[in-house]
């Protein structure tokens, strides 16, 4: 953004002295270095700063989500990467010390706007956690349940159209179409996780946003995700925080560089990984930290 943004502020020997750890706080942060903005971006987060109490967790984020596109978030742990995330659909707000300011917009629309109602906006940006959460229900009412809520089927027979239709995108239709009625909670963990993707889907969201959706599943399942991943693009905007750089790599087209609350680095996937602008993005890529 600024031609100043990827300066150290702090003595390169620091770096040097200590080859495997450094310390993560002995670099500043001056603004982001890369493209924060993509034309016609889906979502638009502008100055954004969060705070829990005193803690300032996100300081000054601007970044845009585009359409059909996977951007991943990567960052050591605690960088704030899951905070900013569920800025985009209000999750904060069931914090109590949680104070965010700053514009984020969805298709221009301000969504901390007081006229914006939070469980309507998160029929529109949906998530899927870490850990598979399925409700203690059947398959079938785990993804029936939002668009019965939400009115979205008008009769039983487009119910059970729809929930059929996610469960395909979710790439789980095969292996659960006979036991519909059996708790979602029996499946193994992988499905689990595409179940929930399934209910995500079944309310017709614009953006998924994923917080290391992966991180309980064995590589098998692992794969799985993020071929749907992958699949799901067509239809939806996808951002992902993944502590795996591999994940990154391979699901993503931009990511995502967060560093002590500051989004250090922006850009293409490829770039991030093979020629990354600022220093710390390349400390954290070739595992001098995190
Ligand atoms: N509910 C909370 N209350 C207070 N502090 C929090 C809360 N959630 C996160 N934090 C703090 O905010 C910072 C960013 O956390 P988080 O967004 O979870 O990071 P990441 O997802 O990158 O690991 C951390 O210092 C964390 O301790
Ligand atoms: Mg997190």
């Amino acid at each position: 953004m600024n031609a100043s943004a990827g300066e150290l502020t702090a003595e390169p020997e620091d770096f040097l002295a200590t080859k495997k750890t450094v310390e993560l706080s002995s670099y500043k942060v001056n603004g982001t270095v890369g493209d924060v903005t993509v034309t016609n971006p889906r979502m638009r987060a502008e100055q954004v700063n969060v705070w829990y109490g005193q803690k300032h967790a996100i300081k000054n984020v601007n970044l845009d989500i585009g359409h059909n596109e996977v951007l991943s978030m990567i960052g050591p742990s605690g960088c704030g990467k899951s905070t900013f995330l569920r800025c985009l659909n209000r999750m904060n707000d069931t914090i109590a010390s949680c104070k965010v300011n700053g514009s984020i917009k969805l298709d221009g629309q301000d969504i901390y706007h007081r006229d914006m109602d939070p469980v309507a906006l998160r029929v529109r940006v949906g998530m899927v956690f870490q850990k598979p959460n399925p409700f203690p229900k059947s398959i079938f009412e785990n993804v029936a349940y939002g668009p019965r809520i939400h009115g979205l089927a008008t009769d039983k027979a487009s119910l059970a159209e729809l929930v059929e239709s996610s469960l395909k995108k979710a790439g789980l239709w095969d292996e659960v179409k006979d036991y519909l009625h059996q708790p979602g909670t029996g499946l193994s963990g992988g499905q689990q996780q595409r179940l929930c993707i399934a209910r995500a889907i079944a309310v017709s969201p614009e953006i998924i946003l994923m917080d290391e959706p992966c991180s309980a599943l064995d590589p098998i399942a692992t794969a799985k995700i993020e071929e749907l991943i992958d699949e799901l693009r067509e239809n939806y905007s996808i951002a992902i925080v993944t502590h795996s750089m591999q994940q990154a790599a391979r699901v993503s087209q931009r990511t995502a560089y967060f560093h002590l609350g500051d989004l250090v680095e922006v850009g293409d996937t490829s770039q991030i990984f093979t020629s990354p602008k600022h220093q710390l993005t390349e400390d954290y890529i070739t595992g001098r930290f995190g």
